[in-house]
This record gives structure tokens, C-alpha cells and sequence, in this order.
């Protein structure tokens, strides 16, 4: 079936936006787009019910017919809600793999399904490519609690001890680093330094997690995950008391007393093979929610409990502003030259320690 009707065919035309209403197309659910999506549907059943997929099931063809016409390639974060995730997705991880597969991309444009500061580091290491934000408002509360300047004044503070920024941070940010990490390197990049003492920023509980696993002393921010810092000891000790065979894994950017109950910590990436591969009968995936919806559709004999605290920002990202993205080419991320240059220096620098 064709994808179109007057407005996108205005669009695919080369009419600016401006120049024409921006109304989505009306996307109708046929049993062509029944029949073709159904291996697609397969995938989410068990987590996506059938009068959610009357609705996201022409938004998908669309999405991926627009995909092809615009050599666009979809990046999706581990918290994306799983229509998203596993239906239009076509590199799905945490931060790193993400940058990673940023960095590689022959398509001409990207669209990030995830964060601004991720759009930013896909910018920043395509330069030439067009990036798009489905939403401009997908910030994160972490790269909100740092600036620039703020950097500059730590410098000032501690002469000679090197910077290593989480990439959950503005460009600007990162300019001032000597290289970025995120939570499945963060290790490795601050043993990498070579000096006794490293200011890792801006997440606080990141630091202090870091801080468990070597004896470089970690100079800390104040920064937190509004999503992770609400989670508590308390909570996680009360599913414990209901069935003490449920696993907890955490995500470093959870409060200390938090990881400390867990039986693993690690970035998405590391939390989702953990679970694919022990099995557990029961877990608590203690990070954003979509993730354990996303694991859950590939592994139904896991019991999810769900403590769940969305990402506001995350959740932004919807279908339709995926589709509209692509239709219209919208928001594209834009960086200083002279701030993407630095920039890119301590992204790269990090993507090629961890190759
Ligand atoms: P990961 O790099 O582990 O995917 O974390 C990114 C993030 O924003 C977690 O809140
Ligand atoms: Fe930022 Fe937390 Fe949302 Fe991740 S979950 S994007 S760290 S606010």
C-alpha cells in the first residue's frame, strides 16, 4: 500500500513544511497492514494487546516506508516502549552501542529514538549526516545539572586532574572534557587516565559505584537520574520479603543502598544480557520501565516485577513524532563548530578505547 495522500506527497515533493499544514496523513488500519505486519506483531504480543496494534500497526508501515525513501536508519534506546523498540528500531542498545553504531551508519540521516544529549553524540560523530530529535523537549535531568562553565570552574579547582564526563551531558559539556564515558566503560575510561585522581561527572551515584570498582579517587558532581535517584532500599527489601527468590539488577545510576541490594549492576545493554542469559524465574530490572517491557517480549517465561518509574523525556518519543520526524525532516540537531570540534575529540576518544 502506499503511504500518501496530499500532505506527504507536498513533502516527499520538496514543499517546505511552512509551506503546507502539518497534519499527519490519516493512517488506517487494513488487513493488508494486518497481513504484512503479522511477523512484526509477533514479536511484541506479549507485551503490546491487539487494540494497541490496530493503532501502531499503520504508523510502523509508514515509518518504515519512509525510512527507506529518506536512507534514514532508526537508533533506538533499551528504553523505548517496545512498538517502538522492536518494531521500527534498526540499532537498538544502551549509550554506547548506540555511539557506536552511530559512528558506523552509512544512512544519510539518523533518527535518534532516544535523548537529546544522544542525538548530540550521534551529530557529533556525523557531522556531514542530517540528525533529527523526534521531540526537542527529550532532555534528561543529568545533563540539565552541569554546564559548561561549571566545567571550566572545576578545572580551576582541581589543576591536572583529568575530566571524564558521562555522555549523559550537553555538547557543551563534553568540550570541556578530555573524554566522555558512559555506565558500561566508565571503568575502564577512568583506569585509562593513568593518574591517581579523576573528576567524574556529572552523576554522583555513577561515581560512587565507580568509585567500588578502583582505587583512582573519583572526584564526584552532584548531578542525579530523576528517574533512578526515586527508587529506594525499602521498596526493593519489600519484594524481597514477598518472594525471596527474585533477582534484583540495578543500573549504576540507582542511589548506593540501592545497588547494594542487587545481584548485578550494569548499563541496559548489560542488565538485559544478564537476564537473557541466567533465566531468572523472577526479576526486578531496577531502571527505567519500558526495559523490562522490551526484555519481557523475548522472554516470556521471565516474571517481570515493575516497579515502575518512567522516563519523562524517553517517553516523548512516540510513533508519531517518529513519523512526523521523517515526514518532515524535523527537529535536527545543530552544534557550534567550534564546540562539536572539542566535542567530538572526547566522544571519539572513548568510542575508539572501547572498539
Ligand atoms: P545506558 O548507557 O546504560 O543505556 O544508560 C543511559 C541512560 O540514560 C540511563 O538512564
Ligand atoms: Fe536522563 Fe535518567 Fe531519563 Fe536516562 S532515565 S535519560 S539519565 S533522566
Amino acid at each position: 500500500m502506499a503511504v500518501g495522500n496530499a500532505t506527504t506527497d507536498a513533502v516527499r515533493a520538496g514543499k517546505t513544511p511552512t509551506a503546507i499544514a502539518r497534519v499527519r496523513p490519516r493512517l488506517p488500519f487494513t488487513p493488508e497492514i494486518a497481513r504484512e505486519l503479522e511477523p512484526l506483531y509477533a514479536k511484541v504480543k506479549h507485551v503490546v494487546t491487539p487494540m494497541e496494534w490496530v493503532h501502531y500497526a499503520p504508523l510502523i508501515k509508514a515509518i518504515n516506508t519512509l525510512k527507506k525513501e529518506r536512507n534514514a536508519v532508526i537508533l533506538a534506546h533499551n528504553y523505548m516502549t517496545p512498538e517502538i523498540f522492536h518494531c521500527v528500531g534498526d540499532f537498538r542498545g544502551d549509550s554506547l552501542q548506540l555511539a557506536k553504531e552511530a559512528a558506523r551508519t552509512e544512512a544519510r540521516v539518523i533518527v535518534q529514538a532516544g535523548v537529546h544529549f544522544m542525538a548530540e553524540t550521534s551529530k557529533l560523530l556525523n557531522p556531514d549526516k542530517t540528525v533529527l530529535i523526534p521531540d526537542l523537549r527529550a532532555g534528561c535531568s543529568l545533563a540539565a545539572s552541569i554546564t559548561g562553565a561549571d566545567v571550566r570552574a572545576l578545572r580551576e579547582a582541581y589543576p591536572g586532574v583529568p575530566v571524564v564526563t558521562y555522555v549523559n551531558t550537553s555538547a557543551d559539556v563534553k568540550a570541556e572534557s578530555d573524554i566522555c564515558c558512559t555506565s558500561s566503560n566508565a571503568v575502564k575510561v577512568v583506569e585509562s587516565m593513568g593518574t591517581k585522581r579523576v573528576l567524574l561527572i556529572p552523576d554522583e551515584y555513577l561515581s560512587k559505584y565507580v568509585q567500588t570498582k578502583t582505587k583512582v579517587e573519583i572526584i564526584a558532581w552532584k548531578g542525579h537520574c530523576e528517574v533512578h535517584e526515586r527508587f529506594t532500599a525499602e521498596e526493593l527489601e519489600s519484594y524481597r520479603r514477598a518472594d525471596p527468590g527474585t533477582r534484583i539488577i540495578a543500573h549504576p545510576e540507582c542511589p548506593p543502598d540501592v545497588i547494594k541490594m542487587a545481584d548485578f549492576t550494569g548499563s541496559t545493554a548489560a542488565m538485559i544480557d544478564w537476564v537473557k542469559t541466567k533465566r531468572p524465574r523472577k526479576v526486578i530490572l531496577v531502571t527505567e520501565c519500558s526495559m523490562s517491557s522490551n526484555v519481557a517480549a523475548e522472554a516470556p517465561d521471565v516474571e517481570f516485577v515493575r516497579p515502575c518509574n518512567l522516563c519523562p523525556h524517553m517517553k516523548r518519543i512516540s510513533l508519531e513524532a517518529i513519523h512526523d520526524s521523517l515526514l518532515y525532516l524535523q527537529h535536527e540537531v545543530t552544534i557550534d563548530p567550534a564546540v562539536a570540534e572539542k566535542a567530538r575529540r572526547a566522544v571519539e576518544r572513548m568510542v575508539n578505547l572501547t572498539l
